[in-house]
């Protein structure tokens, strides 16, 4: 059976460091109120001018470096991504661009907080039907630029930050790798965790209007995404498990979203 292998990984942040306290001076908040609650001391921001794609493409440099391999082999490049660079097209263009790659397929996945495992899965995909041999998936974001810093904004401001990771996914004949993927997705909580604007269904699609109300500042009901967090997560994690036939002693390491440590 074909079987997809991490055979390189990378990251990238900014090398801007934004602290706690440095927040304190935007808006009403402490450093002692972001630890108890997310167990956050700092966070990386991007300066003026850097956007999601220079985070995707040196985080795939670094990738295609550590599995060792000829950019000229990846198949196909896919970005999870909800802060490409532009309206359209997507970030995995530019990175297709910058390593100089023949003009393979490249697309971006836009499944806000869960894009890279939807990306992930999609690169698994490929590679277990024997389409493809190398998959570079990339998960990439800028957030900081989309935030409301204002004390109206706190909640949001305080968790979200900018980073990439990529990883080069291989074709591989034996048991090892990616054993499977679980997607999931509930639409009538959109709202709970959304951004309006700009928004195609309005004419034009960002409007003066628009930026007054504050519709292009990312909204979240912060207690329905945690209670949400916290009782989907443990399902999928079983689903996982039941499908391979493994119990939670098999496992050594869970890895986690990374948004708060309480969840
Ligand atoms: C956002 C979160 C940390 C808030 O923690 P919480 O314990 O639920 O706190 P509450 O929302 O009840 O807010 C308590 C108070 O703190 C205030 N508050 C919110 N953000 C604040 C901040 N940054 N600094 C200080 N006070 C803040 C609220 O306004 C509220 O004040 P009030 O009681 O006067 O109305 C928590 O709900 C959470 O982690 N949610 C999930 C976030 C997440 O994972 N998002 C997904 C990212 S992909």
């Amino acid at each position: 059976m074909n079987r997809a292998k991490i055979q390189g990984i990378g990251y990238s942040v900014p090398d801007r460091i934004v602290t706690n306290s440095e927040l304190e001076k935007y808006m009403d908040t402490s450093d002692e109120w972001i630890q108890s609650r997310s167990g956050i001391k700092e966070r990386r921001w991007v300066s003026s001018g850097m956007g999601t794609s220079d985070l995707a493409i040196d985080a795939s440099k670094k990738a295609i470096q550590m599995a060792d391999i000829d950019p000229q082999t990846i198949d196909l490049i896919i970005v999870g991504s909800l802060t490409s660079d532009y309206f359209f097209p997507g970030v995995s263009a530019q990175v297709q661009d910058a390593l100089g790659i023949s003009p393979i397929g490249a697309f971006d996945v836009k499944a806000a907080c869960s894009a890279f495992i939807y990306s992930l899965s999609i690169g698994d995909q490929f590679i277990q039907t024997g389409k493809f041999q190398t998959v570079l998936v990339i998960g990439a974001e800028v957030q900081s630029t989309a935030l409301d810093m204002s004390t109206k904004g706190r909640d949001m401001a305080v968790l979200f930050a900018d980073g990439a990771g990529a990883v080069i996914l291989k074709k591989h004949d034996g048991d090892s790798g990616i054993l499977s993927t679980h997607l999931h997705c509930q639409g009538k909580f959109l709202k709970e965790l959304w951004c309006e604007g700009p928004a195609s269904r309005e004419n034009p699609r960002l409007s003066v209007d628009m930026l007054k109300e504050g519709r292009h500042f990312p909204y979240m009901n912060g207690r329905e995404v945690f209670k949400n967090a916290v009782r989907r997560f443990p399902e999928v994690i079983q689903e996982a498990l039941d499908e391979n036939d493994l119990s939670i002693d098999d496992i050594s390491l869970i890895i986690p979203h990374q948004a708060n440590e309480r969840i």
